[in-house]
């Protein structure tokens, strides 16, 4: 079939070419190359979305299945404009984070969504929400029941740009003796996939025209045992140090992202309760199969590794952070 991944230079939308690529299909890939290389196999179309509608006069003929995992509300409207109309099957990459509220538990996909935000910075996290709420609306509009709507969860794997799951693999190998600090919340759980997971399951659920949203994500799991495990992977023997969430805010450690963070740390407290813990018994019915957490761990540990362990990062604490929480701790 033939496949186009608006995309496909980096992360996810580069794993679902990849998949579509495996599967024996035609897979046209439109992006700038800025992010990464362009697949062995595709056809690639080096293009900038900023520079208008016009980018996608360079594709020609009708698709059987496009992904698309922009952000940028005008990126979204123009590709619909000009493909809605030749494409078989579309597949949007959503968020968990589209959800209005986060503190119900184990919530399915019928909660209400954000109020949608119709244009704005798509890298603004206060904006991300309502952009994604929009972007989805502006699909649904577009192809009506050609579309499926993934909402995915944290995603992870080696080749993350936004350095979260990474942080603990480099920390754990950085420093392999000495206590690390981590967030003192036994009640702190992750919901988390695999991103060449997702990719497989969007590539599986458009071949079967699957329709609607899911929420896409593994199980929740305790904090704790997440990183017990990114440790073991990575033979890491130091001391884990929980701290309280008042003494890591008093240092400046932010929650989940960003510099000078605890990445997958959230706030303490009834606000993010439902966050990681969505129900994705949909998506689970209908054929998701992610892979064992330490399997993720040991390629992001590989990953981290060859990209350099001292690296300047997008998210975790800085060494020197680090070093001035325990201290003050003794
Ligand atoms: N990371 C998470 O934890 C998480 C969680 C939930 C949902 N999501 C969603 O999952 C998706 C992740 O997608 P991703 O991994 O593929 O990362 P991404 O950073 O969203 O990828 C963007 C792709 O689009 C291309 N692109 C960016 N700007 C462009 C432009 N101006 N013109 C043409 N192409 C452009 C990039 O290539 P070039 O730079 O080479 O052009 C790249 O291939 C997103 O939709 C995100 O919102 C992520």
């Amino acid at each position: 079939m033939r496949v186009l991944v608006l995309g496909g230079t980096t992360f996810l939308s580069a794993a679902l070419a990849q998949v579509a690529l495996d599967k024996g299909h035609e897979v046209v890939s439109l992006a700038r190359g800025e992010s990464g290389g362009f697949a062995l196999g595709t056809t690639p179309v080096v293009a900038d979305r900023r520079w208008g509608p016009v980018v996608y006069r360079a594709l020609e003929g009708n698709f059987d299945m496009v992904f698309d995992v922009a952000t940028h509300t005008g990126f979204v409207a123009e590709a619909l404009e000009a493909l809605a109309g030749r494409a078989g099957h579309w597949t949007y990459v959503s968020s968990c984070s589209v959800y209005d509220r986060q503190d119900e538990p184990w919530a399915d996909e019928s909660a209400p969504l954000s109020e949608p935000v119709r244009d704005g910075d798509p890298d603004d996290p206060a904006l991300y929400s309502g952009l994604k709420s929009r972007a989805e609306e502006l699909c649904r509009e577009a192809l009506g029941d050609r579309l499926h709507i993934l909402r995915p969860g944290l995603v992870v794997g080696p080749g993350d740009p936004s350095d979260r799951f990474g942080y603990w693999a480099a920390r754990f190998l950085r420093d392999p003796d000495s206590p690390v600090v981590v967030p003192d919340d036994e009640d702190a759980v992750v919901q988390i996939i695999d991103d060449r997971d997702l990719a497989s399951w969007a590539l599986h659920s458009a071949e079967a025209a699957l329709t609607g949203a899911h929420n896409v994500s593994g199980p929740s799991t305790p904090l704790v045992e997440v990183l017990e495990s990114v440790a073991d992977v990575c033979g890491f023997d130091g001391e884990f140090v929980p701290v309280p969430e008042p003494v890591l805010l008093q240092h400046g450690v932010s929650h989940w992202m960003g510099e000078d963070s605890l990445p997958l740390w959230l706030p303490g407290g009834p606000a993010y309760e439902g966050f990681a813990r969505r129900d994705i018994s949909g998506a689970l019915d209908a054929g998701l199969d992610v892979r064992r957490l330490a399997e993720t761990a040991r390629d992001v540990l590989d990953d981290e590794a060859a990209r350099g362990l001292w690296r300047e990062r997008r998210a975790g604490l800085r060494p020197e952070t680090e070093r001035r929480v325990l201290s003050a701790l003794s």
